[in-house]
Order: C-alpha cells, then sequence, then structure tokens
C-alpha cells in the first residue's frame, strides 16, 4: 500500500524529493501541496494531476481544512515556519520529514522533538551528508580503525562567492531574524557528519565570526545601489549582471511566470528585485567567515570553518588519528599512514556527478517512506538525532 505524504513549501529542495513521487507511484503518493507562489503550486498540481481542493496556498488554510487520509508531510518551507509547521503536523499525527535547520533556534528544536515524541509522531531530518557513499565510506572507515583513534578533525567548507551573493548576501537567507545564523544555515549538517563520522561528544563551543566583507564601507568607489546601472559594474566581481545574465549561474531558482521569459525575469530583477542589489548595499547581517572550535569530552579540537570570500567551492576535512590520517577533498577520500604513505584511495567523483546531490536526496525520501510504512521503523536521520549539531551550530551562531 502506497505512502501519503503532503508537501509544504514547493521550492528548490522539495521539488527534488517530489522526483521520488514521480519515479515511485506505487510507493508514495502527493496527498496535497500548500504553496503560496502560485506558478509553483499550479506546475505541481498539474504534474501530479492534483483536484483544486487539494492544494493549497497557506499551511493556515491546509491544517484548518484538509480532511483527507494522510500519513505524514514533507516540509521544505522557508526556516522561519518550520516551527509553526511541524507543531501543526504532529497534532493531527503526521510523521514528518524536516527540512534543515529544523527550526530558528535550539529552544524551538527541542520542543519539536517534545511534541513528536508525546504524539508518537516520526521526525526525519534532511540531513543529506548522511546519505552520501563518501561520507558513509568516512564513517565505516573511521570505524574500522584505518587511521586508528580520532586525535583531531579539521573541516573546511568553502561557500563559494557566487553561492554567497545568490543566498546569504543578496538572497532569502542573509538576515538571522528571518532565518538563521549563516553558519547554522550552511553548516548544520557539517556538524552533524562530524559527530556522527567521529562519534565525539563535544563538551565546548567556540566561536568567531562576522560580516566583515560584504557591507557599504567595502563597496567599490564610485558604485551604485544597482548593478544594472552602476558605472564601475565591469569591473567589480560581486556584480549582479555579470552572474545571472552574463554568466547566467543561479538563474534556475527563479520562477519564470507563463508568458515571461528568464531573461525578462532577470531583468526585471536587476531594476527592482533584491537580487540586482549591489553585494555591498544589502540588508544582510549573517556572517561571511566563521570559524568554529569543538573540543570533544576526550580533549580531541574539532574545527569548522565556514569561508565564503573566496571562489573555492565545497569541503575539505582532515582527520589525524593514532595510525594515520585521512583527508577527504570534493570527492576523493585518501588513507595515509604515519609515514605519509598511501594507504588508499577511494574516489566517488563520478557518483556525486549524479543529480539529486548525488542521488543522496532521493535516498533521503525513500528512507522517509519506508520509515512511515514501517511502524517498527524510524528514519535514518531522527529529530533526535539532530538535536547535538542544531545545539552546537546556534551556539555558534
Ligand atoms: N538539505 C539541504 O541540503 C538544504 C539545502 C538548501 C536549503 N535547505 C532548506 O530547505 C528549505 C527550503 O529551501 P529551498 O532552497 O527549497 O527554498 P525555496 O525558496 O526554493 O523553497 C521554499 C518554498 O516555500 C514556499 N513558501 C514560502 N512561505 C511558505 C509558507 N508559509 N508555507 C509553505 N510554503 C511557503 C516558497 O514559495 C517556496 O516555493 C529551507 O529550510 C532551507 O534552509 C536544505
Amino acid at each position: 500500500m502506497s505512502v501519503k505524504l503532503a508537501v509544504i513549501g514547493v521550492g528548490n529542495r522539495t521539488g527534488k524529493y517530489l522526483r521520488y513521487f514521480s519515479l515511485h507511484p506505487d510507493a508514495v503518493e502527493l496527498a496535497a501541496v500548500v504553496e503560496p507562489d502560485p506558478v509553483r503550486r499550479e506546475a505541481c498540481r498539474k504534474q501530479f494531476s492534483l483536484p483544486e481542493d487539494r492544494c493549497f496556498s497557506s499551511s493556515d488554510a491546509f491544517f484548518e481544512s484538509f480532511r483527507e487520509p494522510c500519513d505524514g508531510v514533507i516540509i521544505g518551507s522557508p526556516d522561519r515556519f518550520h516551527h509553526t509547521q511541524a507543531l501543526k503536523s504532529i497534532e493531527r499525527g503526521w510523521h514528518i520529514l524536516l527540512e534543515k535547520p529544523v527550526a530558528q533556534s535550539y529552544g524551538q528544536c527541542v520542543e519539536i522533538a517534545g511534541a513528536a515524541r508525546h504524539r508518537g509522531v516520526k521526525v526525519g531530518v534532511c540531513y543529506v551528508l548522511r546519505f552520501m557513499s563518501l561520507y558513509r565510506k568516512v564513517k565505516e572507515l573511521l570505524e574500522s580503525g584505518a587511521i586508528g583513534r580520532v586525535t583531531g578533525v579539521s573541516h573546511q567548507e568553502f561557500v563559494g562567492i557566487d553561492r554567497m551573493l545568490h543566498t546569504f548576501v543578496r538572497g532569502y537567507w542573509n538576515r538571522a531574524e528571518t532565518t538563521a545564523p549563516s553558519f547554522v544555515s550552511k553548516c548544520c549538517h557539517d556538524v552533524d557528519m562530524l559527530l556522527w563520522t567521529t562519534g565525539a561528544k563535544i563538551k565546548d563551543v567556540q566561536s568567531a565570526g562576522s560580516l566583515a566583507w560584504y557591507r557599504p564601507e567595502n563597496a567599490p568607489e564610485g558604485s551604485t545601489d544597482r548593478c544594472i546601472d552602476c558605472p564601475v559594474e565591469r569591473d567589480c566581481s560581486y556584480s549582479a549582471v555579470d552572474m545571472y545574465l552574463r554568466r547566467g549561474v543561479w538563474t534556475r531558482n527563479f520562477t519564470v511566470p507563463e508568458g515571461k521569459t528568464l531573461t525578462e525575469v532577470l531583468e526585471e530583477q536587476m531594476r527592482t528585485g533584491r537580487f540586482g542589489r549591489c553585494a555591498f548595499r544589502c540588508d544582510n547581517d549573517v556572517a561571511d567567515r566563521q570559524l568554529v572550535t569543538l573540543t570533544a569530552a576526550d580533549g580531541i579540537l574539532l574545527t569548522i570553518e565556514m569561508n565564503a570570500l573566496t571562489r573555492r567551492e565545497g569541503r575539505e576535512t582532515v582527520f589525524a588519528g593514532t595510525r594515520g590520517e585521512m583527508v577527504v577533498a570534493g570527492q576523493v577520500i585518501e588513507v595515509r599512514d604515519r609515514t605519509g604513505s598511501l594507504i588508499q584511495v577511494q574516489d566517488f567523483s563520478q557518483e556525486a556527478s549524479l543529480p539529486y546531490h548525488a542521488n543522496a536526496d532521493l535516498l533521503l525520501v525513500e528512507d522517509f517512506i519506508g520509515a512511515v510504512a514501517a511502524p517498527d521503523r524510524l528514519p535514518a536521520v531522527t529529530l533526535e538525532d539532530s538535536l547535538e549539531s542544531h545545539r552546537i551550530c546556534f551556539l555558534a551562531g
């Protein structure tokens, strides 16, 4: 029998999860969709041939009036709605697949977990790294003693300038109050991955970070509020015109209403939208660089750097151990002994080129559906599992 799930917020993330619904109609059925954007809602309605009365423009209307059979929900709305929508779903007894960060404070995360426990509802968290073969292998190698006991970890996450601009400077994750601090948004699943792979129990969190670069005082001389009419735009590495119109990066995230073209949507953004603003004159307040040091109970240090000041992108982790060391750079794992001799290489580059986060997004949904269908099974990453990484990230701020 197929599982019936409703989807709250049909954007970039849930659009990917819905791919699983299309591929496996025998396993999962879309019970309802909640999406305020009429273009996205209509596209989803058409794609799944949903009747109008199962399509909602607000979650309030959905929770008040939806009475059809439903086993669970996928919550992929903006962060600030997760807490209320999760609590309301729990009240209805619906299992939840919840996007990260699961809420806007650690207290809210704990509240959702408590309510779910009380109501007997399963909550899975979209910590996609845990579903990637690369990190599953890292965990397996560490647990098998490939480098002995872990003595220290250094992890770097390079956000990349384009992602920083699109998401954390001009975009919707640019203010802690309306979303979360950037370290929480960007690194909560990195912290989770480090705790999960090493088993470290953290007793102290130190953090330093700020918004140092994307500030008005660093705007190029002669620049103006909008890149489209800025006289120094051609010489600026942060130009929105260059990014969206010339290079065409990050453009898939814009919704194109019927009767318009993507170019028209982008040009409108350049003239009046948030994405056409000078990168140094936005309303952003989240950090562009943060260094966090975690001290584990046994004294080992785990350092995590979030860096959005370079064009480098991706993650690099160095695990030091009593018998050797392991470097995870991009999609490649290298294990060396204490003399530095290469012991083994595991290359996941081919798998990483697969869509949907190297297929991990689809595995994540499959896992959740399996947990909803089986009374005695929990999702692979429960909300309880994610509490410690959320606690650490909110402490680091
Ligand atoms: N797991 C990951 O790797 C990962 C990556 C990126 C983002 N995220 C998280 O996923 C969530 C969604 O991010 P996204 O990139 O898909 O954003 P998005 O903006 O593409 O999608 C969010 C959707 O929610 C809709 N929405 C707005 N207000 C709503 C409301 N009150 N109720 C229901 N829907 C509403 C928007 O119209 C939009 O379609 C966020 O919490 C984000 O932090 C997770």
